[in-house]
């Protein structure tokens, strides 16, 4: 008797290592079936109860272990069913598993920021610090300390946006990044070099190469024993760099009040190569620039000696832009199509 209980001890054992060593639910399957099946080893001892042979002590000591058995086995079975399963809710996948899925919008930088980084670039290993200055700018820093006469056009109304101030100092937005300059010089001690990038405003009639706002690139280097041949070189320096080696600038004398002698600068035509074409009106030269050597008068409104020698200049972002990529129209910067912007990458 003790022996068939005994023996069913270490069937119970080898039937509970073998479940621990399920890999899957079929084993865990066929381990149930084998034991707890229709002709499972368990079954066929229950079935074998029934023998009236059997005395009845003998019958319920062995019912007691048979149930027992079956007990810790349906536990186990359960418990081992449980461990197989994946925790948590069921995955769901759409319904058809190859469909590709939906890409991450990458975001990139708007061609006039990528157009000013590059100007930038090549400004930053000849010497030159970048700085900002405020978009909203007092008269004074805008106009006067530039040398800019009350009678001159660009300080009209149809020529600068004018702020309503309550009383207190004018106030506008700045029509070009030259009062920068004042800023940077009122703080500043020559020698340096800055360049300035930053926006602009004019109440210009938009149409496809003028807008209301814009972008510059103002320069500004003071040094004693700065020359026009200092200037000159470090714009064909930019020149080539921007736009290859076979660029040229030519210098054609002009008129501003923050600078004296003035210039603006051309650039052989990136499209003909200086032969004439469409582009350049059949001149050979396209207009990029304005620059010239700083006015004593701007180094007084600062408070610098009359020594002082310095090279000033200022480019328009959009127009480089609009050339370096062949673009047509200055509308295109600022109308927020995703099918224009996405060309640069
Ligand atoms: N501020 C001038 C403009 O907006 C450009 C310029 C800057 C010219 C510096 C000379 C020197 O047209």
């Amino acid at each position: 008797m003790s022996g068939t209980l005994g023996e069913l001890d270490s069937l119970l054992a080898e039937v509970l290592q073998a479940l621990s060593e399920a890999k899957d639910a079929v084993e865990a399957e066929a381990v149930r079936v084998r034991t707890l099946g229709r002709n499972g080893m368990l079954t066929k001892r229950f079935a074998a109860m029934r023998d009236p042979a059997l005395p009845a002590e003998e019958k319920a000591a062995l019912g007691r272990k048979l149930n027992e058995i079956k007990q810790r086995l349906e536990e186990a079975l359960s418990q081992k069913s449980a461990s197989l399963r994946p925790s948590g809710p069921r995955p769901k996948f759409p319904e058809d598993l190859t469909l590709p899925g939906h890409p991450p919008e990458v975001g990139r930088l708007h061609p006039i920021t990528q157009t000013i980084q590059q100007i930038l670039a090549i400004f930053r290993p000849l010497g030159f610090s970048v700085v900002l200055g405020p978009e909203i700018e007092t008269e004074f820093n805008n106009f006067e300390a530039l040398n800019i006469p009350p009678d001159h056009p660009s300080r009209e109304n149809f020529d600068t946006f004018y702020l309503k101030t309550g009383g207190k100092a004018p106030a506008l937005l700045r029509s070009h990044t030259s009062p920068v300059q004042i800023r940077f010089m009122q703080k500043h001690q020559p020698p340096f070099q800055v360049v300035v990038p930053g926006r602009v405003f004019r109440p210009d009639a938009v149409d496809a190469t003028h807008c209301f706002q814009f972008h510059q690139v103002e320069g500004l280097a003071v040094a004693p024993g700065l020359t026009f041949g200092d200037l000159k070189g470090v714009l064909a320096e930019w020149a080539q760099g921007m736009f290859g080696s076979s660029a040229r600038l030519r210098f054609r004398p002009h008129h501003f009040p923050f600078t004296e002698p003035s210039a603006e600068a051309d650039l052989s035509c990136i499209f003909c190569d200086g032969k004439g074409c469409r582009v350049c009106g059949k001149k050979g030269w396209l207009e990029i620039l304005g620059c010239g050597m700083v006015h004593p008068e701007v180094f007084r409104a600062v408070g610098y000696p009359p020594s002082t020698v310095g090279f000033a200049f200022g480019m328009g972002v959009e127009r480089i832009a609009m050339l370096l990529h062949g673009i047509d129209d200055i509308r295109l910067f600022y109308e927020n199509d995703l099918r224009f912007l996405r060309q640069f990458p």
